[in-house]
Formats: C-alpha cells, sequence, structure tokens
C-alpha cells in the first residue's frame, strides 16, 4: 500500500491522479478532512483517506501502518518534513519525498543508519528536476572519473505553487551549504552570477541552494558541485548584491514576517502543461579541461514530478530486491527504463 501524505496540495493531487492512472493501491492523507473527502470522491477507486498534521506528532502513526512506501508532499519539508521521514525510517517504511530543500535533505543524514537498519530508504528530492539530473549525473561520472560538477536550470516563465514559493523562501533562509573543495561548508546563497551556454543562446545564471550540493557528493567522490539557476541580466547583476542580504533579513525575527505575509497569500493557479524547462549538466576531470555536458529539455515541471513518483512507486511495490539507507533516485531507478519513460512523456536528451 503507498501513502500519500500532502495529497490536497497541487503536487499531490497531481501524484494521486498517476497513481490512480497505473493502477496502483494507495491511500490519501493530509491535515483537512473536507479536503481529503472532497479529493477522495474525485478519484474513480474512491481511496481511504487518514488525517494527520506534520505539526502534531500525536497524529501521524497511522501513516506507516500497513505502508510499503510514504510519499510525502507537505511541504516546506524544513518546517513539515523531518519528523515524518524520522518516523518512516523507525517504522521500516520506504519514504519519498518531493522537496529541494537543501537543509532538509541535509539534515536526513541522522536517519540513514536507522533506514539501513531496518531495511527502508529514505529518497528525498524526488521531484523533476533533481530526479533528472541525478540520473544524469549519476551517467556521466559513470563514464568518466570527473571531479567538478555543475547544474543550471532555465525555466522561463514557469509559474510556481504557493508551496514552492514557500519552499524556496525557506531554502533561501536555512541552505547556507555549499560544497567546494570535496567537503561541504557554510556559503550564503545567490552570491555569485555566470554565464552559460544554451542551443537557445548564452544565459545569466546565480548560484543556489539546491539538493544536488548534497546528494551527488553523498553518492559520488566528487570534489566540487555548483547549481545554478538564470535569471534576467539585470537579477545577474543585482541578485548576487541583494539576495545574501534578504537571505540574511529572512533569518531575522523579522523575516517570520515577510513569510506569514507569503503564505497567507494564494498565487495564480499554476498552468503546468506549458511550462518550458532545461537542464544543463556539466561534468569536469580537472580544472581547465573541457566540460562534458548533458541537456535535458521538456515540459511540465509539476506533471512530470508527478509522473517521477508514480514511476518510483510502481518500482517499489513491483520489487523485492530494494536499497537500503538515505539514497537519490539514480540508486532506486534503472537507468534505461528510466530515460524510456521519461522519452514517453516528450522529454529530450542530449549528450
Ligand atoms: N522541487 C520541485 O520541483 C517540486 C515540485 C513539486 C512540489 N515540490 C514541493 O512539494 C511541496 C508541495 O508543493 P505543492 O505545489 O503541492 O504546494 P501546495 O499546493 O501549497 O501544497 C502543500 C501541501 O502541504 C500540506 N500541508 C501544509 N501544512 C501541513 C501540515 N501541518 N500537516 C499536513 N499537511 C500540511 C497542504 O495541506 P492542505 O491542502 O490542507 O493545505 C498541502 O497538501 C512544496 O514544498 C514544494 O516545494 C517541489
Amino acid at each position: 500500500m503507498i501513502t500519500l501524505f500532502g495529497a490536497t496540495g497541487y503536487t499531490g493531487r497531481k501524484i494521486a491522479a498517476e497513481l490512480e492512472r497505473r493502477g496502483l493501491p494507495f491511500r490519501i492523507a493530509g491535515r483537512s478532512r473536507e479536503r481529503l473527502t472532497e479529493l477522495s470522491n474525485s478519484l474513480p477507486s474512491r481511496p481511504a483517506w487518514i488525517v494527520a498534521d506534520a505539526q502534531k506528532n500525536e497524529t501521524l502513526p497511522p501513516l506507516f501502518k500497513d505502508t510499503r512506501l510514504l510519499i510525502n508532499c507537505a511541504g516546506p519539508f524544513t518546517d513539515l518534513g523531518e519528523k515524518v521521514a524520522q518516523m518512516a525510517s523507525f517504522a521500516g517504511v520506504h519514504y519519498l519525498d518531493t522537496t529541494n530543500e537543501l537543509a532538509f535533505v541535509y539534515r536526513l543524514q541522522t536517519y540513514h543508519k536507522m533506514a539501513v537498519t531496518n531495511h527502508s530508504f529514505l529518497l528525498p528530492a524526488c521531484a523533476f528536476e533533481i530526479a533528472l539530473s541525478d540520473v544524469i549525473i549519476a551517467k556521466l561520472l559513470q563514464e568518466t572519473s570527473a571531479q567538478h560538477v555543475y547544474v543550471v536550470y532555465h525555466t522561463p516563465d514557469t509559474k510556481i505553487s504557493k508551496g514552492t514559493r514557500l519552499s524556496a523562501l525557506r531554502s533561501l533562509t536555512t541552505s547556507w551549504i555549499g560544497f567546494q573543495d570535496g567537503s561541504w561548508n557554510g556559503m550564503v546563497p545567490a552570491g555569485k552570477s555566470s554565464q552559460f551556454q544554451f542551443p537557445s543562446g548564452v544565459q545569466t545564471a546565480i548560484q543556489i541552494p539546491s539538493a544536488e550540493v548534497f546528494s551527488v557528493p553523498w553518492r559520488h567522490p566528487v570534489r566540487s558541485v555548483e547549481v545554478w539557476m538564470t535569471v534576467s541580466r539585470s537579477w545577474g547583476f543585482w541578485g548576487p548584491v541583494v539576495l545574501p542580504y534578504f537571505a540574511r533579513f529572512m533569518r531575522s525575527i523579522f523575516g517570520k514576517w515577510v513569510y506569514t505575509l507569503i503564505s497567507r497569500h494564494d498565487p495564480l493557479p499554476v498552468e503546468d502543461a506549458e511550462s518550458p524547462f532545461e537542464i544543463l549538466i556539466g561534468v569536469q576531470e580537472q580544472q581547465e579541461q573541457d566540460w562534458r555536458q548533458a541537456l535535458v529539455s521538456g515540459k511540465g515541471p509539476y506533471t512530470l514530478t508527478a509522473k517521477i513518483a508514480g514511476y518510483a512507486a510502481s518500482r517499489v511495490l513491483g520489487n523485492t530486491n530494494l536499497p537500503n539507507g538515505l539514497i537519490t533516485p539514480s540508486v532506486l531507478f534503472s537507468y534505461g527504463e528510466f530515460i524510456e519513460e521519461m522519452q514517453a512523456n516528450g522529454i529530450q536528451f542530449t549528450f
């Protein structure tokens, strides 16, 4: 049985529809009885539901009863995710989430041993961008002995959900982590800008905290990992000046006001299907050498996140020989099968 927590949010609903489409056995969970009833009634299999609130620990144990895989979409994960992940590894339940909050992913190291002991895995950051980049990085690093890795996200015109907006803010506030010279160290986010060559032309980008900063060195013996996000040319100039101060401000007592104001504001509904994205991935063996690159392009980041969660769920339910401990998407996925699955969803890979 799969339990989908945070099922009533934008991403959770998409994953519920995908599990339904795949005919996988699942139930839904969230904090609102009304929203769960409404969601269950809207789905053909009328899944059972569990009321659980990530901020009330005593409501969480039913999430793990008779559950083989818990899919967690209740974010921001920095605030809501750790107890859920901890209880899953304690109960020996496989755990998957859609976060890209670096500090939260970094924290999950704490539960690695517990998950290994209880024969379960913790798979954070299994959303579209990290899953795609993780699988391609694993492939490139298998073929070379590269030590330096970069990833650049180009998501022009993408509208984001309220959950993503809050998660991005939490990440800016908490994820002051970089990976240089073979170790994790403190780094204020968004402090650097650079330029990258995409097929559509040169794009300006700023450095961001993203899960690969943890997950790539966790799996591979690399020396540096940098993740970037493209921005306008003016943001490329002003971002590194303004954003580190904004990140510091968000850490202060006043930051909580900004966060509360934003959480009250509901952004426009996301129009996901046509939102294009490109992910440029580069690996380099030694400094001064040429980068070996790959480009992944497609549309519909949230829909794709749901497809990837559905694919992961089908691998868990159809497989008795599963990995243990804190893992990354490429550990669970089979490379050829995953690429085929993505190509069937319109994703293109250029090496
Ligand atoms: N990295 C990526 O590409 C990617 C892609 C998709 C999603 N995400 C992440 O996934 C998370 C959800 O995104 P979304 O688009 O679905 O946002 P959303 O529509 O705002 O949904 C947030 C979900 O969290 C639930 N929630 C909030 N507080 C809770 C609590 N105390 N206990 C239990 N549930 C609680 C909400 O329940 P209610 O329905 O009751 O409000 C809702 O189901 C975000 O953190 C987002 O960053 C990341």
